[in-house]
């Protein structure tokens, strides 16, 4: 650390609020203990996660605090020697941005088990749009629905980075692939990423599923939240499986459950919420390595700067984008 400054800039939240309460400020850069990684940060991308830490939606996060739930970048040290200095890595999950200071800033410090290596001569910009969306894609898709080769899915809430993230590893495992958005105009951007049939969301999209398949889908990944869970639970076929993974609605709790009731016969309801484990580093290099052979997509918004985070929270919140929300150093 010795040729590092000992100050960074970071964005800071001192309470929950609009997007300009993300302040950039000076801080000291901190300080790696063994079993920690300092980061030297190249690029992050934005998640909803941050967003509620920012309307004080999130339990169990302390102020003031670095949000920012991820973040890539290369190894500046490393006391216990797990990883060379210099070696690529991201850092996601795990309390990060939100019980200790996370990625939006120059530097971040994350434990050894939250850090995953790659090597990659792609951009960074692309690079910091990737962890997070790949592991909760990778991870719904394994640990929530058992996807297979062959069968079909729905992807409540398509045009998230996570939905087209899904998208894309679905279609690469040979799924059948069916993806809703409210916006007609976006049917486009559904289709460019290989999905075979693009729904709009006009709150019920069960009938246009049966309509293509007629049993239901095997598999749904509901990224809307509460509002649409029963609509994706009657467009699965019995035995299928359906994935609570996401709540862009900011509806997430089923009040006065009754099974009988709430689910269709046979249907099967799951969830996921994602671990830094859940990325393997076989799994992110892998789809660094078909990003760079032309084999896989990486959904990217836009590309904003540290000092544009308010901007990009705005964008975030009016539903603006379309695809990763990513910061450059
Ligand atoms: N469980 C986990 O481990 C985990 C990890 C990461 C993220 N997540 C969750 O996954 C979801 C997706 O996150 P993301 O970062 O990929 O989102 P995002 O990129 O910010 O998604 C924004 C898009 O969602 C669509 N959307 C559909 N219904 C919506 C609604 N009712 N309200 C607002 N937007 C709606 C909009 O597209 P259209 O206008 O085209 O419909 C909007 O452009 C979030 O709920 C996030 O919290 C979960």
């Amino acid at each position: 650390m010795a040729d590092h400054p000992r100050s960074m800039r970071a964005i800071v939240l001192d309470a929950p609020g609009p997007p300009e309460a993300l302040r950039v400020a000076e801080i000291p850069i901190p300080t790696a203990r063994p079993g920690e990684v300092l980061i030297k940060v190249e690029a992050f991308g934005l998640n909803r996660s941050e967003l509620h830490t920012r309307l004080g939606l999130a339990d169990g996060v302390t102020f003031p605090r670095v949000l920012g739930i991820e973040a890539t970048g290369i190894v500046a040290a490393c006391p216990g020697g797990e990883y060379a200095i210099g070696q690529q890595v991201a850092a996601l999950m795990g309390g990060m941005g939100r019980t200790f200071d996370g990625g939006y800033a120059e530097f971040t410090c994350a434990p050894v088990r939250q850090v995953v290596p790659f090597i990659s001569s792609l951009e960074w910009a692309t690079l910091g749009a990737v962890p997070e969306m790949l592991q909760t894609a990778h991870g719904s898709l394994t640990i929530g629905l058992d996807a297979q080769p062959g069968q079909s899915i729905l992807i409540r809430g398509g045009t998230s980075s996570v939905g087209m993230a899904t998208a894309v590893l679905a279609k690469r495992l040979g799924m059948t692939v069916l993806s809703t958005t409210r916006n007609p105009g976006r049917v486009e951007i559904l289709q460019t990423l290989g999905v075979d049939h693009v729904l709009v969301d006009d709150g019920e999209v069960a009938l246009q599923v049966r309509s293509v398949v007629p049993d239901g889908v095997d598999a749904a990944l509901e990224l809307v939240g509460t509002p649409t869970l029963p609509d994706t639970l009657r467009a699965t076929r019995v035995h299928g499986v359906v994935c609570f993974t996401g709540m862009l609605s900011n509806q997430w709790t089923v009040r006065d459950f009754y099974p009988i009731d709430y689910l269709p016969r046979g249907v099967r309801l799951t969830a996921y919420g994602g671990d830094a484990t859940d990325l393997p580093a076989e799994v992110l290099q892998d789809f660094l390595d078909a990003v760079a052979a032309g084999e896989a997509h990486v959904p990217i918004h836009r590309v904003y700067r540290l000092e544009d985070v308010a901007e990009a929270h705005a964008d975030m919140e009016a539903g603006r984008a379309a695809g990763k929300l990513v910061v450059l150093h």
